[in-house]
């Protein structure tokens, strides 16, 4: 059932969703890279901060855990199997997403794009294409029973991760919160 399948991706990429999102309304202070550049580029750049990236990965797993208490009683009302995450998958799906960010800027960097710069593609799958690989490695088993078992839910992950992505940028930049509406 597609419904079915499309609620199961949102409910298991969600740790993975809302870190990229805290870390634009925590970020700040220093950045990751300390100013340092490399072959004349900032290595990573100043969009890419310590406490948005620490703020963006703790919220994201507590949600996970907030979603954890929550679905006995979603998954009944929606009559949907839902998945439960477990502690480490709680922390590899927003910390890969985190990492897939500030992996982008680092290639963003190096070939020429200034900060904000657009990257088509890189900027709408990086955060799950790394939080999808941190916890396939991470948590194997549940990743395979979450995204594999069927495959319509990773192929469903990979349509609505875009979408959302500018949907959400989308409306944080008419809100004011990002300088860009990617
Ligand atoms: N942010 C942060 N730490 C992160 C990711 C984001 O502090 N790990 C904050 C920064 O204030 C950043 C804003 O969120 O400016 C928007 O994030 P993003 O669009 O990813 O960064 P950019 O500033 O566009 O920089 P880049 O070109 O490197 O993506
Ligand atoms: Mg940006």
């Amino acid at each position: 059932m597609v419904l079915e399948t499309v609620a199961v991706a949102l409910w298991a990429m969600l740790p993975a969703y809302v870190p990229n999102n805290v870390a634009v309304l925590a970020g700040g202070g220093r950045p990751i890279d300390g100013g340092r550049t490399w072959r004349g580029s900032r290595l990573l750049g100043d969009g890419k901060t310590w406490r948005g990236t620490a703020v963006g990965t703790a919220i994201g797993a507590l949600l996970a855990l907030g979603l954890n208490a929550a679905r006995p009683a979603v998954a009944d009302s929606l009559g949907i199997a839902l998945p439960t995450f477990p502690a480490v998958a709680a922390v590899s799906l927003p910390l890969g997403a985190m990492a897939g960010d500030v992996l982008a800027s680092f290639f963003k960097r190096r070939t020429g794009r200034e900060r904000g710069a657009p990257f088509p593609v890189v900027d709408q799958l990086d955060f799950a294409v790394v939080a999808l690989a941190l916890t396939a490695l991470a948590a194997p088993g549940w990743f395979f029973d979450t995204f594999l078992d069927p495959p319509g839910v990773l192929v469903a992950v990979f349509v609505l991760t875009p979408a959302l992505h500018v949907g959400t940028n989308g409306v944080a930049y008419v809100l004011g919160l990002k300088d860009e509406p990617w």
